[in-house]
């Protein structure tokens, strides 16, 4: 029997959930504390349980990278891969790697100071969207109104850590009823989806900011473009955002360490039973 070794650093909801879909399937599932285990970068002398495939769930982006990429240098399979974390984690390199397999996404500019980030606003027009590169939950996203708004946002990111300073910013995208799209991607399927609809005086629909989610169809659309976004980054489990736009369907991000706390229960579709499957699959 294949042993899954979950890393995590906080048992939440979903790591619940993936320990009793595993429990149900009599599939043998060790939980790693995170915090616990010390690997050696020179050697074999790791503290870390032995495990045919490891499954990545710590809360820290950063940790998270660097785990992946010394457990598959000793040779383990992990989920996801650090080829795939590496690029999700980064919002940048998502967008590039969108963009190089045709994959529809918010029109985006970089710039590494002020000045000529505010000449990138004259191109891309008010309002416009900055964001960090690496991050979630929607924090420190921020709309850039006008010039003078927008020059104290970028002033601001100063007194922050030097990737804040490489200011990726993009067109703001009006969102139908408020709300975005998150699909599920599984392997080669996209087994559900949620739309996300920003809480009250609130345009990120970040569940973390008060969110609301409802049911969304996986229309063939939301289908096409989850898989095609998926394809774009490398065979793993995703979360894929998606806006809908006037000119169609646009992905706007996509997650490799997702949280379905609010999709399982709203859906019914077991999506920690999936992801145990396909560790399984994987770890063959
Ligand atoms: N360009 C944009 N136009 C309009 N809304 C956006 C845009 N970018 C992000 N948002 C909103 O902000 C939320 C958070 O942005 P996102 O890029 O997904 O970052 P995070 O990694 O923090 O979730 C999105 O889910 C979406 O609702
Ligand atoms: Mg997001």
């Amino acid at each position: 029997m294949k042993t899954i070794g979950m890393i995590t650093d906080r048992v939440r909801w979903d790591e619940k959930a993936l320990i009793q879909a595993a429990n149900k399937k009599n599939a043998k599932l060790v939980v790693i504390d995170g915090k616990s285990i010390f690997l050696e970068a020179t050697g074999d002398f790791d503290n870390i349980p032995e495990a045919d495939i490891y499954l990545q769930r710590l809360v820290s982006t950063f940790k998270g990278l660097y785990v992946t990429k010394i457990l598959e240098s000793k040779g383990y399979p992990v989920v996801n891969s650090y080829a795939v974390s590496s690029v999700c984690a980064d919002k940048l390199l998502t967008t590039l790697a969108l963009r190089k397999a045709g994959v529809p996404s918010p029109r985006t500019f970089v710039a590494f100071d002020i000045d000529s980030a505010l000449s990138t606003l004259e191109e891309l027009k008010y309002p416009a969207v900055i964001k960090p590169v690496f991050g979630s939950w929607g924090r420190l996203i921020a709309p850039l109104m006008d010039p003078q708004s927008a020059k104290a946002i970028l002033e601001s990111r100063e007194s922050m850590g030097a990737l804040y300073q490489i200011y990726y910013i993009q067109e703001f995208v009006e969102k139908t009823g408020n709300r975005d799209i998150r699909s599920f991607v599984i392997g080669d399927k996209v087994v559900t989806a949620i739309y996300r609809i920003a809480g009250q005086g609130e345009w990120r629909t970040n569940t973390a900011l008060g969110g609301r989610a409802e049911v969304c169809p996986v229309t063939p659309e939301i289908e096409d473009i989850s898989l095609k976004a998926a394809q774009a980054i490398g065979n793993g489990v995703y979360g894929v955002d998606l806006l809908e736009t006037p000119k169609g369907m646009f992905v706007n991000e996509v997650n490799h360490t997702m949280e379905y706390h609010t999709t399982v229960p709203l859906t019914g579709v077991d999506i920690p039973s999936m992801l145990i499957d396909y560790c399984l699959e994987i770890a063959k």
